[in-house]
């Protein structure tokens, strides 16, 4: 039997990583190349190509405008909330970038510095990414779905000189207004940036802050053009914030170096995207599906990306995605689940599909969260073209199983995003950290060292990095997944072990929404779980016990912490149920079972822990989901 090119790729990677790595990297530029592939001086603290010098601006813009690719098409803004189709060219995009980068360093900033960026789905948003990159100053995007609140914790934790933001996203029912949100976060920021760029979208007016806003559009117009700035391929790149158990949302950071190579690598490999193809991810460059698969692979690798400024559904129908791929004729195609399920739902027939030609389409990939077999089949049967479970994190940025359809497909075996990636030794362990047979459930790690582009460290924070990541399983980065692999390499991902949960691919916290919702004064104790939800995947349902002698009617509670939640987190939170309880499931030491009451909300069995400190409770919680 012959063995796969990607069996044999994976052997090449085992054999010898650096060397696969250093390979890897001839692909890019580098002002001066490294002392070493992999610098293990500091381990944990794994660090790729120290000793190099590079610019992932350079080579994500410049490099392919001096090898010829200047007239193509690097980045095609589609917004149909706004009616409106915009081609970048490599060259247009690389005068946008030098120019607003002229626009950061003439407000001061310099290499090293943070920068926020709190903004729409607009063409300006990575060029902002990119014009960072371009200076050396580190960027930390915040998804416009985050209240101000949330903002304010990231400005704090980042501490950046220059914030850039909008006047408003626009979401298919509304306006978004930023620009309130933001000044309510910079208010209540104990850290106050030097200024905020404002961009000045059509449809909101906006009053600038004397003292604290500049007008984007007024800096452009006597900004100088900036060359790119050679940094250590170990500098930071970008901080991304992401959620944790706490309220406290992880820094993770991103290196300039190591990143580029696993994310150019995995363009051809992972999915066999030649430059010049046209690659589209479906998502929010507020997340990292955004950063790595909208802004930084594809222009690493030479492609057309597409930033779109809209939904599957509703802007204007569930042929929105079609019509993108023929009118800009996309090879791949990149989203969660959920949006095919959002497609399925008002569109159970694919009839829609029907007036459009999307045969420039090669294949479809799926991430953010467990892609259900029926979705996947759905997708296969109406789409005609191969569809991609692949498994990876915030922390990763890239994936870390998948079928590599650069390296020849395996067979698919849905409901499993296939198998390890090279460069990636994923494994499962029991709690006494043993290594479980094949087909038994675990927590799913990664053998250290982490290959190029994983998080680095969290920002400012390297002892929570190893207590989140490295502590409970020595010499393994732990991934927060459970799951199996079964006797032919395929991973299975099956939950989270910890108290995050995803709501429509994004990752949101159980205990940051349960520090908003016991600070209610009406509310004595809580507990928030992420129930299963046909649509979204998750949906998150709060139980709240009252404080004593409180009286206050359910629905009305219900409708004042929807709302707490929405100022306090955001409206990405989508929360939408409360429930209140007489008192909540605990162990005898006082530990909340959340597992038991998520499987009580899904109507699933289980078995009653036996360090529960009254099982009667169990009846009583089953009532109040019947
Ligand atoms: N700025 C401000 N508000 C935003 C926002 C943004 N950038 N993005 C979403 N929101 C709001 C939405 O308007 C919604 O508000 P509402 O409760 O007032 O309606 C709320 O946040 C929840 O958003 P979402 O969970 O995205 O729900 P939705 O019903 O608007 O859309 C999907 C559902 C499935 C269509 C959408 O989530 C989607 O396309 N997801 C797939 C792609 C993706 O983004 N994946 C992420 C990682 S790959
Ligand atoms: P995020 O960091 O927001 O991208 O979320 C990462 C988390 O989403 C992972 O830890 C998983 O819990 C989940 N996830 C991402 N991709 C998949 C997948 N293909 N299958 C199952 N879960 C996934």
């Amino acid at each position: 039997m012959s063995i796969s090119l990607y069996a044999q790729t994976y052997q090449t990677w085992q054999n010898d990583p650096e060397a696969f790595w250093e390979e890897a990297a001839q692909e890019l530029h580098w002002y001066k190349p490294w002392d070493k592939v992999l610098d293990t001086s500091n381990a944990p603290f794994y660090r790729w190509f120290t000793g190099a010098t590079t610019n992932t601006c350079y080579n994500c813009v410049d490099k392919h405008v001096e090898e010829g690719r200047g007239e193509q098409a690097a980045i095609i803004y589609d917004s149909p909330v706004t009616n409106t189709v915009q081609t970048y060219t490599y060259a247009q995009l690389q005068h946008e970038v030098a120019l607003f980068a002229g626009v950061l360093t003439a407000q001061g900033t310099k290499k090293g510095d943070r920068v926020v960026i709190y903004m729409p789905m607009i063409p300006q948003t990575a060029i902002a990414m990119l014009a960072c990159a371009r200076i050396g100053a580190i960027h930390s995007v915040v998804f416009g779905g985050f209240a101000a609140e949330e903002l304010a914790k990231r400005i704090d934790d980042a501490e950046p000189t220059l914030i850039l933001s909008a006047s408003h996203g626009i979401e298919p029912n509304r306006n978004v207004a930023y620009k309130p949100l933001l000044d309510k976060a910079v208010q209540l920021a104990k850290h106050k940036p030097d200024a905020c760029v404002i961009y000045r979208r059509k449809g909101l007016e906006i009053d600038l802050i004397e003292g604290q806003d500049i007008d984007w559009q007024t800096a452009l117009s006597t900004a100088e053009p900036q060359d790119c700035v050679p940094v250590a391929a170990t500098d930071p790149l970008y901080i991304l914030y992401t959620s944790g158990t706490t309220g406290q949302p992880k820094g993770v950071v991103r290196d300039n170096g190591g990143h580029m190579v696993a994310l150019k690598w995995s363009m051809k490999n992972v999915y066999d995207a030649k430059p010049g193809d046209v690659y589209w991810a479906a998502s929010d460059v507020g997340w990292v599906v955004g950063h790595s698969y909208i802004v930084y692979a594809p222009l690493l690798n030479g492609n057309t990306t597409i930033l779109y400024e809209g939904k599957p559904v509703g802007t204007p129908d569930a042929g929105a995605f079609w019509r993108v791929i023929e009118q800009h004729k996309v090879q791949t195609l990149f989203t969660a689940p959920t949006a095919f399920r959002v497609i399925k739902k008002e569109d159970s027939e694919g009839k829609l599909l029907k007036g459009y030609d999307i045969s420039s389409l090669k294949a479809l990939f799926l991430a953010g969260e467990r892609a259900d077999p029926d979705t996947l089949h759905w997708a296969e049967n109406l789409l005609k073209v191969p569809v991609i479970d692949h498994w990876w994190q915030t922390e990763t940025s890239w994936p870390q199983v998948a079928n590599c359809m650069g390296m020849g497909l395996l067979d698919i075996k849905a409901g499993s995003p296939s198998k390890a990636v090279p460069g990636f030794d994923v494994q499962v362990l029991a709690e006494d950290g043993n290594p479980v047979a094949a087909g038994e459930t675990g927590a799913l790690v990664i053998k250290l060292p982490l290959p190029p582009g994983c998080l680095t460290t969290l920002w400012k924070n390297d002892q929570r990095f190893i207590e989140s990541y490295l502590s409970e399983f020595p010499g393994f980065y732990a991934t927060g997944d459970a799951g199996y692999i079964d006797a032919d390499g395929y991973v299975y991902v099956m939950s989270r072990l910890d108290d995050v949960m995803n709501v429509a691919g994004h990752r949101l916290s159980t205990g940051g929404m349960e520090e908003v919702i016991a600070s209610h004064p009406a509310v004595a104790e809580c507990a928030v779980i992420g129930k299963k939800c046909a649509i979204k995947g998750h949906q998150p349902v709060g139980l709240a016990v009252l404080k004593t002698g409180v009286d206050i009617d359910d629905d009305e509670l219900q409708a004042q912490i929807v709302a707490l939640i929405r100022e306090k987190i955001g409206p990405v939170a989508s929360f939408k149920t409360l429930k209140v309880v007489q008192r909540l499931p605990k162990t005898r030491s006082g530990k909340i079972l959340r597992a038991t009451l998520r499987k009580i909300a899904d109507g699933e069995d289980f078995a009653i822990p036996p360090t529960i400190d009254d099982p009667a409770i169990i009846d009583e919680i089953r009532q109040v989901f019947s």
